[in-house]
């Protein structure tokens, strides 16, 4: 049945997890979010009508999403406190480092009044998280870069606002291109949420406990940042600057192969996916026209990830393995065609996965079943034994 998981017992406790946000289908390559394929909400909705959607269920009709588009953007804002905060990390902070920082505190601004346990509650923590990361993360990035925090603006759409936010100075204003609004808001739709990935687990397992929101998606965003999660799309950049060049790409085809070197083809594979990741062919294809309007056309970096991909995929290590690009392979292209840097594509992700950290953090909390999670292990360690004295060891 669509969305009745159940985890391997080595993971969570034996109970399944039933869950109605997001179904995957490994096999087929199938990704539906409350239902709807992939392919027509990255291309036919707004990210606010897929966030609305993960949340409630249901798309929102024409004045429901005026109404939340309106509530989501008059909590843009932050405590103004926070400044303080962002100012007392190092300068080269990596910026999911200060994300981490500043969501985990939000528990100190924003939850002392809230309850977990009211519906209520936990709905405005939700519209408070999805609205602030945005804003959170440009500050990141603008303290890494020793410019002035941009205050977001209510006159902008979501994603017009988060690039505004990221590019315009007080000296400067900065009126965000058409073509880059749309990329963000397709890329933001594609990473809004996946079932049961590390993070979102994380996130699950920390709020299973009674944590607030705000705790449990600073341990979210930890778990996002790993390189075998969130982190693979920087470090997929990385590792295209390192090949170089498309004749080098054998020779890394080959150390991907080697068992004893610890090097991985970043942006290849999932746990999952056992076929092509219906995300990867929706941003490859996105990406051609991306770069194009952005007369980035030629950009050798693509070239040389699809001639890597091309190669890869007629290597046999590969193919028997069904190893095939993943969401991170080509979303760090677009990202840096778009002028972020490379230290804040895993921050872009974790602003889309916000919202499928609440959505499933607001459905396991309405659970009346829902009990703290309790992985359980195998025993591999030594038997009982008894005490010995030091003179004796
Ligand atoms: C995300 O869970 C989600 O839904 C995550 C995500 C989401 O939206 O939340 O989809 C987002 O995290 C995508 C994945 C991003 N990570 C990367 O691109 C990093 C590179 N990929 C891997 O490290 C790896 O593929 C994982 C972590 C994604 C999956 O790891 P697994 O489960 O160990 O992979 P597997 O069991 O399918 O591996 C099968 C074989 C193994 O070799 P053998 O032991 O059989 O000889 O393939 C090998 C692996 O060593 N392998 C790779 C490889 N990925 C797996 N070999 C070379 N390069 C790779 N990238």
């Amino acid at each position: 049945e669509a969305g009745i998981f159940t985890f391997d017992p080595g993971f969570m406790s034996t109970a399944s997890c039933h869950s109605a946000i997001t179904f995957i289908d490994g096999e087929k390559g199938v990704l539906l979010y409350r239902g709807y394929p992939i392919e027509q909400l990255a291309t036919k909705a707004s990210f606010l009508e897929v966030v609305y959607l993960l949340l409630y269920g249901e798309l929102p009709n024409e004045k429901a999403l005026v109404g939340f588009e309106k509530l989501v953007s008059r909590h843009t804002m932050l405590n103004e406190n926070l400044k303080n905060f962002l100012d007392g990390f190092h300068y080269d902070a990596h910026p999911m480092s200060i994300l981490i920082g500043v969501v985990g505190s939000l528990s100190a601004f924003y939850h002392d009044s809230l309850s977990v346990n009211e519906y209520h509650d936990r709905e405005i923590s939700a519209h408070r998280l999805i609205a602030k990361l945005p804003t959170i993360a440009a500050a990141a990035y603008k303290h890494s870069i020793g410019e002035p925090i941009m205050y977001p603006r209510n006159d902008l759409r979501f994603c017009a606002n988060f690039l505004h936010m990221m590019f315009a100075t007080p000296c400067e204003d900065y009126k965000p291109r058409l073509v880059a609004e749309k990329a963000l808001n397709l890329l933001f739709i594609l990473h809004a949420d996946h079932e049961q990935n590390a993070s979102t687990s994380t996130v699950r397992l920390a709020g299973s406990s009674g944590a607030n929101p705000f705790a449990c998606l600073a341990a979210g965003i930890a778990s996002l940042w790993g390189p075998a999660h969130g982190g693979a799309n920087e470090a997929v950049l990385d590792m295209l600057l390192e090949i170089g060049s498309v004749d080098n790409v054998p020779r890394y085809i080959e150390k991907a192969k080697d068992k004893d070197d610890p090097f991985r083809l970043m942006g290849f594979g999932h746990r999952v996916y056992k076929n092509y990741d219906p995300r990867a062919k929706i941003i490859r294809e996105v990406c051609h026209q991306v770069l194009e309007e952005l007369a980035e056309a030629n950009n050798p970096l693509f070239d040389l990830a699809m001639k890597l991909e091309d190669i890869a995929l007629n290597d046999e290590y590969f193919v028997e393995r069904k190893l095939y690009p993943n969401v991170d392979f080509y979303s760090g292209i677009i990202y840096q065609a778009l002028g972020i840097p490379r230290n804040m594509f895993t921050v872009m992700f974790a602003i889309a996965r916000t919202v499928g950290w609440v959505s499933h953090w607001m459905e396991m909390m309405s659970d009346s079943n829902n009990r703290i999670g309790r992985p359980r292990q195998i025993y591999c360690g030594p038997s009982q034994r008894d005490y010995l004295p030091i003179s004796r060891r």
